[in-house]
């Protein structure tokens, strides 16, 4: 049996660290070398290594089967094919985001030449619902005419998509989908991928389905797919479509490789990040002031976030404290997001601001107390139990730990 970690056993209060190599916080699973190579030779035989390769349509054919869509788009990342999906769908104006959300659903719309109207979020799901875009659309005051709503489907939950639905028939804007974090993920009305008019997934190294980098935007919308080819791809697209503009979002085969290899293991990866949380979860769950949040929205998630709120009264330490606690011990526990949207550069000061500074009592309040920990390739169920118990030492010692930081 592990024996109980003492003070000064703690890295922070000059122990050795618990880790000798950094336990990442993100996905990063890769597929077998050899897998990979077999398919890296075919590419270089065939010399042909972008813009539309056969294995870049295989992967589309595959992510189109597993979304259960009729059209899956591999583009460069998910940030682009936000702002891809934005001009094929022609929209002008404001969009309703929510505050809490990465930087770059934000500024995705921003490049596409949109203005963001922030919503805060519901803090038991940290998604908006219905009421809070209703919120955000009274305090933007007609300041802004809303062009179209994108809910983000967060830490793999979902954000109730059909009520959202009929809320943007109702008003008649398109709804789009920021489910770059949602990949796999079954909403309570069904599997992500189909909802709104589209929706973006990340296939970034740190994401449960990583290309390395990449991004994939799915849509039932014959028209719509077509007009994101023709966007995103000077091959464009067999159906020639009216586009205002083009850029280059190629998918390349490399990416393609490491795609298709991790889409084989897509069930094992998920496996293995629910054992892992099963460990976090048996070690923390009766730990005061440190609650692991539960996926919202969803019968089966992806589990690729360990996504924890801390009360700093209750634990003796705040987030900050606690991430400093694991950086020094070789954990990247990260706080996301913090600052939310509204405290970001380029919106922090901005018009579009319509709510003002301070107005997003919900999003503050989470980036101050939420905290991110290690799942994935690089962090299983070994490790979420050394960093589980070092979670519970620091309860313990928090007191000599504020000391030791202030
Ligand atoms: C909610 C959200 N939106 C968008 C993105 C951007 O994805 P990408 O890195 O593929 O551009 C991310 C990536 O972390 C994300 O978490």
């Amino acid at each position: 049996m592990r024996q109980r970690r003492r003070a000064e056993d703690m890295a922070i209060l000059g122990g050795n660290p618990a880790f000798d190599r950094l336990i990442p916080v993100g996905q990063l699973y890769f597929p077998a070398w050899d897998r990979y190579e077999e398919d890296m030779r075919s590419i270089f035989e065939r010399g042909w290594f972008a813009d539309g390769g056969p294995l870049a349509r295989r992967f589309e054919e595959e992510l189109a089967r597993f979304f259960g869509v009729r059209h899956a788009i591999a583009v460069t990342n998910a940030t682009f094919g936000l702002s891809l999906v934005a001009k094929a769908l022609g929209i002008s104006g404001g969009v309703v985001l929510p505050a809490w959300t990465f930087i770059a659903t934000a500024q995705s719309m921003t490049w596409a030449g949109l203005t963001p109207i922030l919503a805060d979020v519901d803090p038991s799901t940290q998604m908006i619902g219905t009421e809070e875009i209703d919120q955000a659309i009274a305090n933007a005051k007609g300041e802004h005419r809303v062009g179209a709503i994108l809910a983000v489907n967060l830490w793999g939950g979902a954000a109730s998509p059909k009520r959202i639905e009929k809320y943007a028939d109702d008003m008649g804007v398109p709804l789009f989908f920021d489910s770059a974090q949602a990949v796999g993920c079954i909403s309570e009305d069904g599997k992500l991928g189909g909802f709104g008019r589209a929706e973006v997934f990340s296939l970034h190294a740190t994401k449960i389905l990583s290309s390395a980098e990449g991004g994939v935007i799915t849509t039932n919308d014959d028209d719509l797919a077509a007009k994101c080819r023709n966007i995103s791809s000077s091959c464009g697209d067999e159906t020639p479509t009216a586009i205002p503009l083009t850029a280059s979002g190629c998918f390349t085969e490399a990416q393609a490789a490491v795609g298709l290899a991790n889409l084989e293991q897509f069930d094992d990866h998920v496996m293995r990040n629910r054992m892992t949380r099963d460990v976090y979860r048996a070690i923390l769950s009766d730990l005061q002031g440190f609650r692991l949040l539960e996926h919202s929205g969803v019968v089966a998630s992806n589990d690729s976030y360990i996504n924890c709120i801390v009360d700093e009264n209750e634990l003796g330490l705040n987030a900050a404290m606690l991430t400093q606690v694991l950086h020094a011990e070789a954990v990247v526990s990260r706080r996301y997001f913090n600052p939310g949207i509204h405290r970001s550069t380029p919106y922090a000061h901005s018009p579009s601001l319509v709510n003002g500074q301070g107005g997003y009592p919900n999003t503050d309040a989470l980036s101050m107390g939420v905290i991110q920990l290690p799942v994935g390739a690089l962090a299983g169920p070994e490790e979420a139990e050394v960093i589980g118990e070092l979670i519970l030492a620091a309860c313990r010692f928090s007191i000599r730990i504020r000391q030791r930081l202030a």
